[in-house]
C-alpha cells in the first residue's frame, strides 16, 4: 500500500479487484509475499535416497525404450529442489545424450522463477548437501556458488500458478509427466483447493507416474486415480491403480486404493515378535454372553472390510457402537486408532492408542501408530521415543527400525540411520524373501532388503 501510495484497505482492495493489467502484476507482487520460497539443495534427504535409489531407477528402466524422462517441480521456489533432481539424474544416467530429459520448475513468484534461472547460491543452500557433490556441480564466485552449465541447462524454469492455471499445457510445457514433486506448496492452501491442485496436478501425471509431496501434506484427500506407496522414508503416490506390477517375474495386481493415507496402517502380520501379536482378548470381553461376543466379532470383521477398501469413515461407524458396549475391546480400540489416524484426526488416533494400551500395555502397534502421529506433529524426539518403545516390546518390529533410520536420516545423523537399517536388513535377511513386511506390503521382502541394501550404499555392487 505504501509503495503504491495508498491508504485504505479498501482502496488496496479495490484495485486488486480491477480487471487491469495493473491489478494482474499487483496480484503476482503480493502472492510472493504470502508464501516462503524457504528451500535448499537435497532438502529431506530420506525423499531424496528414495528417488535415487528406487523411484528413479524404475522411471528409467520404464522408459529406456522411448528414452524421454519427464519432471515437474511444482513451486520450485528458487530451483533448489528441480536442481537437485537434475544432478541425481546426473549421476544415475551420465551418458545421456540419446535421452530426451526435460525437467520443469514452476512457481507463482516471478523473482525466485528469475534466481532460478541465474543458479546461483549462498551457502545456506548448501547445508544439508554433501561437500564433494557441491564441488562437482557448482563453481564458487567471491561468497557465492554458481551451478555447472550442464545442469542449469537441464531444467526450464516458467512462472505459473498452480490454482489459476489450466493444464496440461503445451505452452508452459506441464503435461504426460513421471515425477511430479509438490513438496511444502501444499501447505498453503485449505482442504478445497488441495482438492482441485491435485487433482489438476494427477491429470498431468502418466500412467506409473510418482507424486511426492511433504509428508502428510495431502492425507485425507480423495486418492481418485492415485494409489498410496509406503516406503519406509516416506509415503508417496503412484498412479495407475490396476496397473499390472512386474515383480519377480510375476505380475501383481495393484490394489485399488480409495482414500490418501498420510499414516501406513501397520498390522505387522508378517514379523514376529513377543510384542507384535499380542491381540490377545482382554479379561474384560473373556466371559461376555456368546451372543453378544458374536455381535462385536461381526461388528469387527465389518469395520475391518471397510478399513481395507479406505472407507475409513465406515469402519469408525462399526467401532463406534462396538465400543460403548465394550470399551476395552483392544482390537476395536487400535482399529479405530487407525481409522482417525488415517483420516487426519491424529489426537484423536492417539487417544485411542492411549485406551488399547491402558488394556494391553505390550501391544506394538498402538506405539508405531503414537510415533507416527508425534512425527506427523512436528515432534521428533516423541516419534523416536515411542518407535524405541516399539522396539523394547519387540525387538525384531523391523518398521520400528526403517522409521527411526529415516528419522535419523533426516537429522543428519547418518551413522544411527545406518545402524538402524542394518539391523532392519539383518532381520529381513533371516525372513523368506517371498514374505511381506506390512506397511511395506506391496514389496517382498527380497525387494525390501535390497531397497535398504540400498539405502546402506550397498545396492549397486
Ligand atoms: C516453501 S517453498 C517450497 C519449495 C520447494 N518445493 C521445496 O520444498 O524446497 C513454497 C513455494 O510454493 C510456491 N507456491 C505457493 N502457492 C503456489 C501456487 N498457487 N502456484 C505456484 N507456486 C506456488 C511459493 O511461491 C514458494 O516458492
Amino acid at each position: 500500500m505504501k509503495l503504491l501510495k495508498l491508504t485504505e484497505p479498501e482502496e488496496y482492495y479495490q484495485f486488486l479487484k480491477a480487471d487491469s493489467a495493473e491489478s494482474d502484476l499487483e496480484w503476482k507482487e503480493l502472492a510472493a509475499h504470502l508464501a516462503t520460497g524457504e528451500s535448499y539443495f537435497f532438502r529431506d534427504k530420506g525423499q531424496f535416497n528414495l528417488m535415487k535409489n528406487w523411484i528413479l531407477p524404475e522411471l528409467i528402466e520404464r522408459n529406456k525404450s522411448k528414452r524421454t524422462l519427464r519432471i515437474w517441480s511444482a513451486g520450485c521456489s528458487t530451483g533448489e529442489e528441480p536442481y537437485s533432481l537434475a544432478m541425481v539424474i546426473d549421476e544415475l544416467l551420465p551418458y545421456r545424450d540419446d535421452w530426451n530429459i526435460f525437467i520443469l520448475g514452476i512457481d507463482m513468484n516471478e523473482e525466485a522463477i528469475g534466481k532460478s534461472r541465474r543458479g546461483i547460491y549462498r551457502s545456506w543452500s548448501f547445508r544439508t548437501m554433501e561437500p564433494d557433490l557441491q564441488k562437482r556441480y557448482f563453481h564458487k564466485r567471491k561468497n557465492e556458488w554458481e551451478i555447472d552449465e550442464r545442469i542449469r541447462t537441464m531444467v526450464t524454469f516458467y512462472y505459473g500458478n498452480l490454482f489459476n492455471d489450466s493444464y496440461p499445457s503445451n505452452t508452459t510445457d506441464i503435461h504426460d509427466m513421471d515425477l511430479i514433486l509438490c513438496r511444502n506448496v501444499f501447505i498453503y492452501f485449505d482442504f478445497s483447493v488441495i482438492s482441485v491442485v491435485l487433482e489438476k496436478v494427477v491429470n498431468v501425471l502418466n500412467e506409473g507416474g510418482y507424486l511426492i509431496t511433504g509428508h502428510t501434506e495431502i492425507h485425507a484427500q480423495s486418492a481418485g486415480l492415485l494409489r498410496v506407496r509406503c516406503f519406509p522414508e516416506s509415503v508417496v503416490y503412484q498412479r495407475g491403480g490396476d496397473v499390472p506390477v512386474e515383480t519377480n517375474g510375476r505380475a501383481r495386481r495393484r490394489p485399488v486404493v480409495q482414500s490418501l493415507v498420510a499414516l501406513p496402517s501397520p498390522v505387522p502380520t508378517h514379523v514376529s515378535g513377543s510384542g507384535a501379536q499380542n491381540t490377545e482378548a482382554p479379561e474384560s470381553t473373556r466371559h461376555q454372553p456368546r451372543s453378544e461376543m458374536v455381535h462385536s466379532q461381526t461388528l469387527l470383521t465389518e469395520a475391518e472390510v471397510f478399513f481395507r477398501d479406505g472407507a475409513y469413515g465406515g469402519a469408525m461407524k462399526k467401532l463406534e457402537p462396538l465400543l460403548q458396549d465394550e470399551p476395552q475391546n483392544f482390537q476395536a480400540l487400535d482399529l479405530m486408532a487407525r481409522a482417525c489416524a488415517n483420516l487426519g484426526e491424529s489426537e484423536r488416533a492417539a487417544r485411542y492408542c492411549k485406551q488399547a494400551l491402558a488394556v494391553n500395555p505390550f501391544a506394538v502397534q498402538p506405539y508405531y501408530l503414537l510415533a507416527h502421529v508425534a512425527e506427523e506433529q512436528g515432534d521428533t524426539e516423541q516419534a523416536k521415543s515411542f518407535l524405541k518403545k516399539a522396539l523394547y516390546l519387540s525387538p525384531s518390529f523391523i518398521p520400528a527400525y526403517l522409521d527411526l533410520g529415516a528419522l535419523y536420516e533426516r537429522e543428519e545423523d547418518s551413522a544411527r540411520a545406518r545402524k538402524m537399517r542394518a539391523t532392519a536388513l539383518e532381520f529381513l535377511k533371516a525372513m523368506p524373501p517371498h514374505f511381506t513386511v506390512e506397511p511395506y506390503e506391496e514389496l517382498t521382502v527380497g525387494e525390501l532388503s535390497l531397497y535398504v541394501q540400498k539405502m546402506l550404499g550397498k545396492g549397486n555392487s
